[in-house]
């Protein structure tokens, strides 16, 4: 069974151990709890592929300290060097080429001649880090489809007896995983929204483009436009009526009445509080009794997009 261990000196140098010998450990970031392991071992990325029960190997993000760190890897171009000054440490991902020394696992890129770094602002992820002294891939640290966990307790919850330390870093801030940008060329391209608006990624370079909607010839990210994230009972989007059978994942001061449970992502309809609540309450609302799960409209602004971006993937045909 996994084990949580307290934020200490002692606990990091347990986890930076498991690390340097190949395992996996939980950690926590400021987006979602990540299952990391050494990114330059093929065994220990497949440990991680193994745990989570993947069906398929979807490229994994690597998580290094700095930006030095990231700059060993991949091919640094000015677009990366201007979003990682203005957004590392922090919930963004740059993918570039990978550099020919790069010791990265070819098994965390999935067979792409491309890698996607983060620099994660959580203290203990940073600790980590420093202590393994490698980088570390991560996804996050549930089961394969299921909901991405935000909490020491999820992370038990859905892997069990696959992970053995999770470090325990308190609930996520901000609650969905990282804004992934192609930073190869002079323009970023979204992969996938997250944690950093577009319009923080447009204030730093004053466009973007989309890549589900063929912007810079660049493919979504693998797995991005799959059923994901998913809770265990249906959902149904932008409800504006609902029953005593379904649960209600509400947002704003009017929660729709006449559900059989509630629970409303942020009552004052703050999107950063809804972000931070969003995979805790889909948890919450995904109970035997209820039929479905009907949501609330959220607006697509700010981080409503990335909200939005998750909600429609745990709606998708399974
Ligand atoms: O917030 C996060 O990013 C969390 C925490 C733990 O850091 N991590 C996370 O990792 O969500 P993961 O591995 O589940 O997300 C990988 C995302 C996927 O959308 C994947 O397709 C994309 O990044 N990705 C990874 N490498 C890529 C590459 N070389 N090219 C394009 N997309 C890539
Ligand atoms: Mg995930």
């Amino acid at each position: 069974m996994a084990r949580i261990l307290p934020p200490t000196a002692d606990s990091i140098a347990q986890a930076a151990a498991a690390i340097r010998a190949g395992r996996t450990v939980a950690l926590p970031t400021e987006t979602v709890y990540g299952l990391g392991a050494d990114a330059t071992s093929d065994t220990a990325v497949a440990a991680i592929f193994a745990a989570k029960q993947r069906p398929r190997f979807n490229p994994l993000i690597v998580h290094v300290p700095d930006i030095a760190a990231a700059q060993r890897h991949v091919e640094w171009t000015p677009l990366a060097q201007r979003l990682a000054d203005a957004f590392w440490p922090g919930p963004l991902t740059l993918v570039l080429q990978r550099r020919p020394d790069c010791r990265l696992s070819l098994l965390v890129s999935a067979g792409l001649d491309t890698a996607a770094l983060r620099v994660p602002r959580h203290p203990l992820a940073q600790s980590l880090l420093r202590a393994a002294d490698l980088p570390i891939a991560a996804p996050s640290a549930n089961r394969s489809g299921s909901i991405s966990p935000t909490r020491p307790e999820h992370v038990v919850q859905s892997l069990g007896a696959a992970v053995d330390i999770v470090l325990d870093g308190g609930p996520c801030l901000i609650g969905v995983e990282s804004t992934v940008i192609d930073a190869r060329g002079t323009v970023p391209v979204l992969l996938r929204p997250g944690g950093i608006t577009r319009a923080d990624i447009v204030g730093v370079t004053s466009a973007m483009e989309d890549a589900t909607h063929g912007g810079g010839g660049a493919k979504p990210s693998p797995g991005m436009l799959e059923s994901h994230y998913a809770p265990s009972l249906p959902m149904r989007l932008n409800a504006t009526a609902v029953n005593e059978l379904e649960g209600l994942l509400a947002f704003g001061p009017a929660p729709l009445p006449g559900a059989g449970l509630t629970v409303n992502l942020s009552p004052s309809g703050d999107l950063t509080e809804a972000a931070a609540n969003l995979f805790a309450a889909m948890r919450a609302l995904d109970r035997p009794g209820l039929e479905r799960i009907a949501v609330m409209p959220v607006p697509d602004t700010g981080l409503g997009e990335a909200i939005n971006d998750r909600l429609r993937r745990a709606a998708a045909p399974r």
